[in-house]
């Protein structure tokens, strides 16, 4: 494990996907986390890493728990956060998120969050600020800690992520959440399955290394580790469920379709969850099989690595180019 401090190499400038990076890099931001876990549980969470150091967190969509845990870890390593949400920014009086981030720039952050409801505006932002950039999720193409989280929670509980048979179901389609973690699997070695009705699929789906399953228990046979997702219909224009009944039913995970599982799988959930559509509460309560809490946990962790590796100095090397 690697102590807090030491150098560890993670060459990029941001941190805007999971795509693109290596398992070794990968690797060093969980190691660093572990540590991190073990910060968070003492009585005294006050560290120095960041002191002097300003964080903003740009959040153009709602958030709970991604949010509140960047506060919390960039608070956590003594950094100055902030807070922006559009409802209170000029955004409201039309300015555009480039003009928003140029002026945010301006003010010398260390770091901006910046969660965007379009796919790829974080990467925009990214190229016309000289801080560093953490996607904070951008529309349905990635949620890169998101998916380190889950990673990390995995890790502590099964020992590994390579050879893993995990099953990711429900709304793939506007997922973010799935396509990081469908990425980071696949680099750790990991065994992906999605599934899903073919009409919350994109249609080229196992392009990104995946077996695509429309059964819910056929998809869960063998499965160490069975990831649930919301149906995300604030990215949905029309319906693409006949009844959230009758969802439920084929997809929604309860304790008879768990059990076409591994008799030992876990069950995890990002959040926020919609009890009764895509996961039963018998379930999602279950202290034994899941991880739910344990996963947001692990975020203010992941978060508090991402945020310490990306603001060291290290020798005088130049960050490479941005993933
Ligand atoms: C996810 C997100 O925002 O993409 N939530 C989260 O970050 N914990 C999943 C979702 O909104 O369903």
């Amino acid at each position: 494990m690697t102590a807090p401090h030491s150098p560890t190499s993670f060459g990029h400038r941001h941190l805007l996907g999971i795509e693109g990076l290596a398992a070794g890099e990968i690797t060093a931001l969980l190691d660093l986390s572990e540590s991190y876990v073990e910060h968070n549980r003492r009585r005294d969470k006050k560290g120095q890493v960041l002191r002097g150091r300003t964080l903003i967190n740009v959040f153009f969509e709602s958030s709970t728990r991604t949010r509140t845990s960047f506060e919390l870890a960039g608070k956590r390593l003594g950094a100055d956060v902030i807070n922006i949400s559009p409802e209170v920014s000029a955004v409201k009086k039309g300015e555009t998120l480039l003009d928003t981030a140029m002026t945010l720039n301006a003010m010398h952050p260390d770091v901006l969050v910046v969660r965007h409801p379009d796919s790829g505006a974080v990467h925009l932002l990214a190229q016309k600020v000289t801080c560093a950039v953490i996607n904070g999720g951008d529309g349905k193409h990635e949620h890169p800690t998101q998916a380190l989280l889950d990673a990390l929670t995995i890790r502590r509980r099964l020992g590994r992520l390579e050879g893993l048979m995990v099953a990711i179901c429900g709304d793939i389609l506007h997922s973010r959440v799935a396509r990081s973690n469908i990425h980071l699997l696949n680099i750790m070695g990991a065994r992906v399955r999605v599934v899903a009705p073919p009409t919350l699929l994109a249609c080229d789906i196992e392009r990104m290394g995946v077996e695509v399953f429309h059964d819910m228990r056929a998809g869960l046979q063998g499965c160490d580790i069975v990831m649930m997702l919301r149906l995300q219909t604030e990215r949905m224009q029309g319906s693409f469920v006949p009844s959230i009944r009758e969802y439920f039913h084929f997809f929604g995970l309860d304790h008879d379709k768990l059990a076409s599982a591994k008799p030992h799988a876990l069950i995890m959930h990002p959040g926020p969850m919609n009890r009764g559509v895509e996961i039963d509460s018998l379930v999602a309560d279950d202290i034994f099989r899941s991880l739910i809490h344990e996963q947001v946990e692990m975020g203010v962790a992941v978060r508090m690595a991402c945020l310490d590796l990306l603001t060291r100095d290290l020798t005088g090397n130049e960050p490479s180019e941005a993933v």
